[in-house]
């Protein structure tokens, strides 16, 4: 099939370049130039593990090709993907402004049917202002092409993206009539193996399916941070508790993790939007309001402990943080803890030196020319001459740390941990002043 994918970000590329894996022909477009020179020379503007791999074997196979050519993108794909940022606007609801125009684009001038997917996580209704758009710009040369708009939202997570893309746990299709259901479920034949994967409904239902999932998903994580706080005023291991409770096959075992709190590009972007929508129909959603302020608040945690231990003024201090990224296996420090921490600290007078295996550079750009932040080429450089370490991003590398080296490095072993990382247990036993989240 032939297939244009507009928005080379994150979610383009990656659902771009596994469509053309399959055998399709995919033609991404990107306004951005310098963003579109970068693939065309081979490269991948963002850190995605085994993009770049895909990405250049499709390339070499004639089956994936950019541009930043509107006509062009129009007339070649009869499916046409919407993977344009909706970034969140002052008040919080999604802006639909590149969605939008990128639907006027399609209008102008495609030349056939066309199947308009939006792929972007975009607010209940969308569907039918892309439809006006493209309408209004068909009408406005006389023509009577059809086309169709459907609702397929993105599941990917960030660092899993190819693996979650090829091997999808459900394909969410939300579309109206048979002509566009038939073509998707052609477009998705290869990803569905031996299940049925494809999960049809109509498209508003679509819509929120996106929205509910990351909603619920925020909603479990901030409830057990929540739990996990008040595990450590009980003298309650909250790992434990989360051992307990995920054996019920009703609340399940994932998702459990108590932390400094989520970040990323869509728990709080999305848990915010929805909040605005319901707003907007005068709908109230309590429990989701709730979680936005609990996650706020848990990324003061670590900050709270700090002071804590070395009172409000740190000026003087200096603390070795390891992990920048919102997670593992990125370097996106969107709504990161990990920024919180930094300012944070900052902003009470301590020095902070860095270590990430990936996102330091991201950093960089974000803190700018900060001169009581620094950065280590390694964890354990960091930790030299250090009062504390900090621990924000679980990297696998910091599963299995040399204790020796963090004991004689700092100026005194002080841990806090974020992320839960080692057995508390154990730490102390080395007589590591250890401070982690929910664990009595
Ligand atoms: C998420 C959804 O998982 C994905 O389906 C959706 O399409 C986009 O948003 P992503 O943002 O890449 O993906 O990250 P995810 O792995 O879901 O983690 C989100 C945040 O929750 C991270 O900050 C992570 O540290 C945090 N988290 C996750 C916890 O604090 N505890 C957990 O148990 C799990």
């Amino acid at each position: 099939m032939k297939i244009t994918v507009i928005g080379t970000g994150y979610v383009g590329l990656v659902s771009g370049a596994c469509l053309a894996d399959v055998g399709n022909d995919v033609l991404c477009l990107d306004v951005d130039p310098a963003k579109i020179k970068i693939l065309e020379d081979g490269g991948i503007p963002i850190h995605e593990p085994g993009l770049q791999e895909v990405v250049r074997r499709n390339v070499e196979a004639g089956r994936l090709s950019f541009t930043t050519d509107v006509k062009r993108a129009a007339q070649y794909g009869t499916i046409q993907f919407i993977a344009v940022g909706t970034p969140p606007d002052e008040d919080g609801s999604a802006d639909l402004q590149y969605v939008l125009a990128a639907a006027r684009n399609i209008g102008k001038h495609m030349d056939g049917y066309r199947v308009i997917v939006d792929k972007s996580t975009v607010p209940v209704g969308t569907a039918d202002k892309v439809r006006e758009a493209v309408q209004a710009e068909l009408a406005a040369r006389d023509s009577k092409t059809e086309f169709s708009v459907v609702s397929n939202p993105e599941f990917l997570k960030e660092g899993a993206a190819i693996e979650d893309f090829m091997r999808p746990d459900r394909i969410v299709v939300g579309a109206d009539d048979e002509k566009a259901i038939g073509l998707m479920r052609q477009l998705y034949g290869p990803f569905q193996r031996n299940h049925e994967k494809l999960v049809l409904m109509d498209v508003r239902s679509a819509e929120l399916t996106k929205y509910a999932a990351n909603a619920m998903l925020a909603t479990r994580i901030s409830f057990m941070n929540e739990l996990a706080n008040l595990a450590e005023v009980l003298g309650a291991d909250i790992e434990l508790v989360r051992s307990g409770i995920g054996s019920d096959p009703r609340i399940g075992s994932h998702f459990l993790y108590s932390g400094c709190g989520y970040g990323g590009s869509c728990f709080p972007k999305d848990v915010k939007a929805l909040i605005k929508t319901a707003g907007q129909h005068g709908n109230k959603l309590r429990v989701l309001t709730a979680v936005e302020e609990a996650n706020d608040a848990q990324k003061h945690v670590l900050v709270d402990k700090i002071v804590e231990r070395f009172g409000n003024d740190l000026s003087g201090k200096r603390f070795a943080l390891w992990g920048l990224a919102f997670k593992p296996n990125t370097d996106d420090m969107r709504d990161a803890p990990s920024r919180v921490v930094v300012a944070e600290l900052l902003r009470r007078g301590a020095t902070v030196t860095a270590y990430d295996p990936v996102a330091m550079s991201e950093a960089e750009r974000i803190f700018g020319d900060e001169p009581r932040l620094s950065f280590a080429g390694r964890p354990k450089s960091a930790l030299d001459g250090a009062d504390a370490l900090v621990i924000v991003t679980e990297w696998k590398e910091f599963r299995s740390p040399d204790f020796d080296a963090i004991k004689t490095r700092l100026k005194q072993p002080v841990v806090f941990d974020g992320r839960n990382l080692y057995d508390p247990a154990l730490v102390r036993a080395m007589e590591i002043e250890y401070f982690s989240i929910g664990r009595g």
